[in-house]
């Protein structure tokens, strides 16, 4: 790139960075949502009004919103609105990541520590104030489509077995989304959610209880150490975008083979980001990725202990080299739908 079209680039990276947290906001505070159900243009005092929220910050919004493309307005700048075709986009997962946009950018101090050569190892996602509530949003805007798309789809061949009614596992269960959502489908096997955040469990105690889910539980649990009772004990075990985000993949899979009947299933989805870095060039999803894993995932696989050499952004080889090392039968493996993740479907 040329050095004047490389500053225009720049430009337009840091001024959509911008822009992205105006289009948190608007999430936060409603204005998104007050301006995708307006029927007819609207003056920033009846926007204003219709969120309840300051004519002067709505109109500062606003402006942000016009200068990047969102919000159109007659050439008198009285009357704004969504284009309708826009209004469905801002129902889409992306949106939450505008959110994790403010997350990452409320943890830097920390993260920059991290980078020092005595400064600490990382930070746990367990001391991260805003983690759990956002992955709570998050999934829950998704587990319909990632269970619809990237989980049932490819469990044709054992879902005799979750109809007839089997003891599950969800291992780094998280706001217990999805855990909720299985147990919904197959109401005659039994779901045990397993995290080892108070905050997460408790979430996911409150999602199966506005849900009205009754064949599901959830446990405060280290899954480095399953209690040594459970050898043996599930038929299925499911773990959901959880293994690169710990310090000791090893060990996790190692309980997870221990805790696995013979000849049960272990169903993984994890991530299958680019491994070199040369792939990723010009790959602004990627630079996404990266930037979000920098700030949660990599710093709280390192939390523990010293670091290792693994990167949070790993990719179909370094799981597969796991997998078979933990001792699993990789039935088969294919890209998701929801996120650049992979599912592995194994036997033991
Ligand atoms: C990215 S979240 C995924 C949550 C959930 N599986 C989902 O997809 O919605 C990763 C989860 O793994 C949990 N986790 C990480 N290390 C863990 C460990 N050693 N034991 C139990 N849970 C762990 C975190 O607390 C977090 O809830």
């Amino acid at each position: 790139m040329e050095t004047n079209a490389f500053q225009q680039y720049l430009i337009d990276v840091i001024g959509s960075g911008f822009l992205a947290l105006s289009v948190a906001l608007g999430e936060r505070t409603g204005l998104l949502k007050t301006m995708c159900n307006l029927t007819r243009a609207a003056t920033i005092q009846e926007i204003a009004q219709e969120a309840g929220l300051k004519e002067r910050y709505v109109a500062e919004w606003l402006g942000a919103m016009v200068a990047g493309k969102i919000v159109e307005v007659d050439s008198q700048s009285t009357f704004y609105s969504l284009p309708n075709q826009y209004k469905s986009v801002f129902e889409s997962t992306m949106i939450n990541m505008s959110l994790a946009l403010v997350m990452c950018a409320r943890q830097q101090e920390n993260l920059q520590t991290c980078f020092e050569l005595d400064g600490p190892c990382g930070y746990s996602t367990r001391d991260y104030p805003d983690y759990y509530p956002w992955l709570n949003k998050t999934r829950a805007s998704m587990v319909n489509n990632i269970l619809d798309q990237d989980i049932i789809p490819q469990l044709e061949d054992i879902q005799d077995r979750l109809e007839s009614g089997v003891l599950v596992a969800d291992i780094g269960c998280g706001t217990g989304n999805l855990t909720c959502g299985l147990a919904r489908r197959f109401p005659k096997s039994t779901f045990v959610g397993i995290d080892y955040s108070p905050e997460a469990v408790k979430l996911a105690v409150d999602t199966s209880a506005d849900n009205v889910v009754n064949n599901v539980s959830f446990e405060l649990c280290d899954a480095e150490k399953l209690p040594e009772v459970w050898k043996e004990r599930f038929d299925i075990i499911f773990v959901h975008d959880v293994i690169h985000d710990v310090c000791f993949p090893d060990k996790i899979l190692s309980e997870i083979h221990r805790t696995l009947k013979d000849g049960g299933i272990f169903s993984l989805v994890e991530v299958d980001a680019c491994a070199s870095h040369f792939e990723s060039k010009n790959n602004l999803l990627a630079a996404m990725a990266y930037t979000f894993s920098m700030h949660t995932c990599l710093p709280n696989s390192m939390a523990t202990l010293a670091p290792t050499d693994r990167r949070s952004c790993w990719g179909k080889k370094e799981v597969t080299d796991a997998l078979n090392k933990a001792g699993f039968f990789i039935l088969r493996d294919v890209p998701t739908m929801n996120e650049p993740n992979r599912h592995f479907i194994m036997k033991k």
